[in-house]
């Protein structure tokens, strides 16, 4: 039987021409060829490679979770590819260290001729940002100008088009706004995890109290840090309070996606909470490791050039630091371990939303 389709060969396919004809060594251009420009070169393409490969990811994860409602085995599909996205990311982290073997007197030998060039100018690294919802305000400015001062014109219209774009940010907040089971019939999640939460705050100050290896001075220090544990948990409980810490920066997530958040990193053992959990905890990595990498590529940098400007202009290393810091996406989630109660606390589901949450079925007949 004929197949259907001609017969493929490896190098076409792959167009392997193309690929291995794209590394132009400036210093061979210049008249000095430097061995490590080829390192250097590669490493940058494979990197340029998986961000393409990232955002393939990312881009399929909001269109489906931008869907209302979420198609329930959509959430499995989201978890998956998100995990290969934090898969690739320790590969990314790795592979600094493939260039580290490049010496920063090696590095010198073609520095020179990359001006102004700069891993700055990374569009696709630019994009991934975007798409998981770094707002431009909140970025960090180097010499006053606008992240994509440095860029061509085609490239600067283009993220700013993508910052019209639904964003992984807006996405999840919408999809956790819409979680069910928060409130039904008689039954307020907020409710019953407050008055939880009272009674372990209450139970804490009775231990500091009945302490007797405590002066009264000591007791009254430790219950002033208690009445500020309150307090930290009363903003949750409130929405203006709420609204009045995402207006000044505190907090970025809206109060009835942060709840639900909490509802969900609550009663994960829920079977029907499991993949939400996972989904919500597959951002934390995602976060947690764009951060690495941000760390470590700022110490590859303090490694390469010392505390030399960076061949884009910026202070360098001291940029690239406080980068890590702020400019994380999904620092709320992470955040969410400060309202965690132990499990023996937990507030117990009404009858009826454990059905619903169960994966429980009766035989037919039964
Ligand atoms: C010898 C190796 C490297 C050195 C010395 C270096 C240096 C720097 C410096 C100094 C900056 C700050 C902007 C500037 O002033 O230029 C920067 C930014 C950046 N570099 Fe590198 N880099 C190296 C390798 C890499 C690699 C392999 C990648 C992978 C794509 C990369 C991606 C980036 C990105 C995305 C930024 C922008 C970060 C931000 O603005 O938050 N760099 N790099």
């Amino acid at each position: 039987m004929n197949k259907p389709y001609p017969p493929l060969y490896y190098s076409d396919y792959l167009q392997l021409d193309r690929l291995l004809d794209a590394q132009d060594r400036k210093s061979v251009a210049y008249g000095q060829p430097a061995h490590d420009e080829m390192l250097f070169i590669i490493v940058h393409q494979a990197y340029e490679l998986w961000f393409k490969q990232i955002l393939f990811e990312v881009d399929s994860v909001i269109a489906m979770l931008s869907h209302d409602p979420v198609e329930e085995k959509h959430i499995g599909v989201c978890v998956a590819r998100l995990q290969r996205v934090t898969e690739i990311q320790k590969v990314l982290i790795d592979q600094l260290r493939v260039l580290e073997t490049m010496t920063p007197l090696d590095f010198l030998d073609f520095r020179d001729f990359l001006f102004p060039a700069s891993g700055f100018q990374s569009i696709q690294f630019r994009m991934l940002e975007i798409r998981l919802g770094l707002q431009s305000d909140t970025r960090l400015r180097y010499n006053q100008a606008a992240y994509h001062s440095r860029v061509s014109q085609e490239h600067r219209d283009a993220l700013i088009a993508a910052e019209q774009e639904p964003t992984m940010f807006a996405a999840l907040e919408n999809w956790l706004e819409r979680t069910p089971f928060l409130e039904t019939g008689d039954y307020r999640f907020w409710e019953e995890y407050r008055a939880a939460v009272q009674r372990m705050l209450d139970g804490e100050r009775d231990v500091i109290k009945g302490n007797p290896t405590l002066s009264d001075e000591e007791k009254q220090a430790q219950l002033t840090e208690q009445d500020a544990t309150a307090e930290h948990f009363d903003a949750i409980f409130d929405a203006d309070r709420h609204r009045a810490l995402q207006e000044d920066g505190t907090r970025r997530l809206g109060h009835r996606a942060t709840l639900a958040a909490l509802f969900i990193s609550l009663y994960r053992d829920e079977p029907i909470l499991a993949l939400p959990y996972r989904l919500v905890e597959m951002l934390v990595d995602i976060d947690e490791l764009m951060t690495t990498w941000r760390y470590r590529h700022a110490l590859m940098v303090h490694r390469m050039i010392g505390t030399k400007i960076g061949t884009g202009g910026s202070s360098g290393y001291h940029y690239l630091k406080s980068t890590a810091e702020s400019h994380r996406i999904f620092r709320d989630l992470t955040n969410l371990s400060t309202f965690l109660i132990p499990r023996h606390t937990l507030p117990s589901l009404p009858g009826e939303v454990r059905r619903r949450l169960g994966f429980t079925h009766s035989a037919k007949g039964q």
